[in-house]
């Protein structure tokens, strides 16, 4: 499993008096080819979600609207991104425990996938993980 170059991309950010706009296309700005979308709102205050790590499926997560932290765990230590700006993408490459907290309210997460959803793709334990990454 890999669990290098972890990183904010800088999406591109046209300024506009009658709104700003940011896109992604293709392979252009995220490093994999985008297989699915999700997004998670509503989320209740003190709310968690995505308490786990993946063995192939690699990620960006974008703070479309509000803001919340993405906790990375590389199983020896924890680093956290707080995002909100929708034009800054956090890309998660596979083999990291991650989980997102701390949402403020409206708050809205989009997640590009680079897999369809495919639950055996998912480490849910985090013993298990912590001997994976041994
Ligand atoms: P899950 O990834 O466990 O959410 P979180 O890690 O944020 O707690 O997904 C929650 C449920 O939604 C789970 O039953 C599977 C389903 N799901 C899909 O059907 N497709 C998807 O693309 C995702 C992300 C989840």
């Amino acid at each position: 499993m890999s669990s290098d170059n972890i990183r904010i991309i800088d999406l591109p950010k046209i300024i506009d008096d009658r709104g700003n706009l940011s896109f992604f296309e293709g392979e252009n700005q995220i490093p994999f080819q985008i297989k699915r979308c999700y997004w998670i709102y509503d989320v209740p205050g003190g709310e968690t979600r995505g308490g786990h790590a993946y063995y192939n499926n690699k990620e960006l997560i974008i703070a479309l609207s509000g803001s919340f932290d993405v906790v990375v765990d590389n199983g020896i230590e924890k680093k956290t991104y707080s995002l909100n700006r929708s034009y800054y993408g956090l890309y998660i490459p596979n083999g990291l425990w991650r989980h997102l907290e701390n949402f403020s309210t409206n708050s809205l997460a989009l997640i590009v996938a680079s897999e369809e959803y495919n639950e055996s793709d998912y480490i849910r334990n985090y013993e298990q993980y912590i001997e994976l990454k041994k």
